[in-house]
């Protein structure tokens, strides 16, 4: 008799002519409607797999595995992983992969895009424009920061953060940078960055842009007193994961004047936004859709496909799946906490 073939669950509706693909190796359970799934929802549908196709909405951890026996690979569509609890995975021999590369200079672009929409106040502009309140050209209305010739800071050095740095370069913008590690000085040359400590980042950036991987060290690491080092006129834009900043502190140096304003594509409580930062006027909000051009949306599903063909032993890369994440890279152990990138 033939063996019985894997099986595998799609926890969200992605795109079908790619997720396809995984029907000429595997019977596909897929979720065919946007769903929330709590923890026994996602335990039931790993019970009987052996691998998932699952996005950052899902947390899987040590419950949901528990009783999944025959489970050996998680792909998860995105580079953030702090929804994966890596350790509870690797205890039970799970194989877990993410979708770096692919989406990295997508993000930067929104990254860029933020930090400008904050700088000048595009946002709040359009409001105040659809709000009827514009009575005529204003000499000195809605005067906001220049980008060229400024000083951008940037926490977190990996490629989402190189490629906000050689976006810089063309704004003649000078680049100080922190990160877990120094980069090497060829790598320093090529993105004209400069390492510095982590205060001082806070007090030369004038547009502070943050893209670092969300971890129990990264949480909150922008909080009042990290604001309180800033320039009353600069800016900071999230595009990582809302547990790195503060988000209360961060209404109050917005709402007191003690920062200029602020851009925000992630939240601590997604998809809840704290009323407070929704009260203000001098920050611009967007609902987790850095990595959201057409393009490579596509791209992060054709990666997990791959990802997860391969880990379950299967097409051409069998048994390398082309991006593991590897076990001692995940600081995080947050598959409770909210939201990385
Ligand atoms: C990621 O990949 O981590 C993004 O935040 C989701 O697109």
């Amino acid at each position: 008799m033939a063996e019985p073939r894997p099986k595998v669950w799609v926890s969200q509706p992605l795109f079908d002519d790619i997720v396809e693909r995984l029907h000429a190796h595997f019977d596909v359970v897929q979720v065919p409607v946007v769903s929330e799934h709590d923890t026994s929802a996602i335990a039931d549908a790993l019970r009987e797999a052996d691998g998932a196709l699952v996005t950052l909405n899902e947390r899987i951890g040590s419950d949901e595995v528990a009783g999944a026996s025959k489970l050996r690979a998680i792909a998860n569509v995105g580079v953030g992983y702090n929804n994966l609890d890596i350790d509870a995975l690797q205890a039970r021999d799970i194989v877990a992969t993410n979708t770096p590369d692919v989406l990295t200079e997508t993000t930067a672009d929104f990254g860029f895009a933020l930090m400008m929409a904050a700088a000048r106040r595009v946002t709040e502009a359009e409001r105040h424009l659809r709000a009827g309140r514009w009575q005529g050209w204003n000499f000195k209305g809605l005067l906001g920061a220049d980008l060229h010739g400024s000083t951008l800071g940037i926490l977190g050095m990996g490629r989402i953060g190189q490629g906000i740095a050689k976006r810089a370069s063309g704004f003649d913008m000078r680049v100080v940078y922190h990160n877990r590690s120094r980069l090497p000085a060829d790598v320093e040359r090529e993105f004209n960055a400069s390492y510095v400590d982590f205060d001082t980042l806070l007090a030369q950036a004038d547009h502070l842009v943050l893209v670092l991987p969300y971890s129990s060290a990264s949480h909150h690491i922008v909080d009042a007193a990290a604001l309180a080092k800033m320039k009353s006129t600069a800016t900071l834009t999230n595009i990582a994961r809302g547990g790195i900043v503060d988000e209360a502190a961060l209404a109050d140096a917005l709402g007191s004047g003690r920062l200029a304003s602020a851009a925000l594509d992630v939240f601590e409580g997604e998809p809840t936004v704290d009323p407070r930062l929704l009260a203000l006027d001098n920050i611009v909000l967007t609902p987790h859709i850095a990595s959201g051009s057409l393009a490579t949306r596509r791209a992060m599903v054709a990666l997990a496909v791959d990802n997860l063909i391969a880990a379950l032993g299967a097409g051409p890369d069998a048994g390398h799946p082309p991006s593991v994440i590897a076990p001692a890279a995940n600081d995080g152990k947050s598959a409770k906490r909210p939201g990385t990138a």
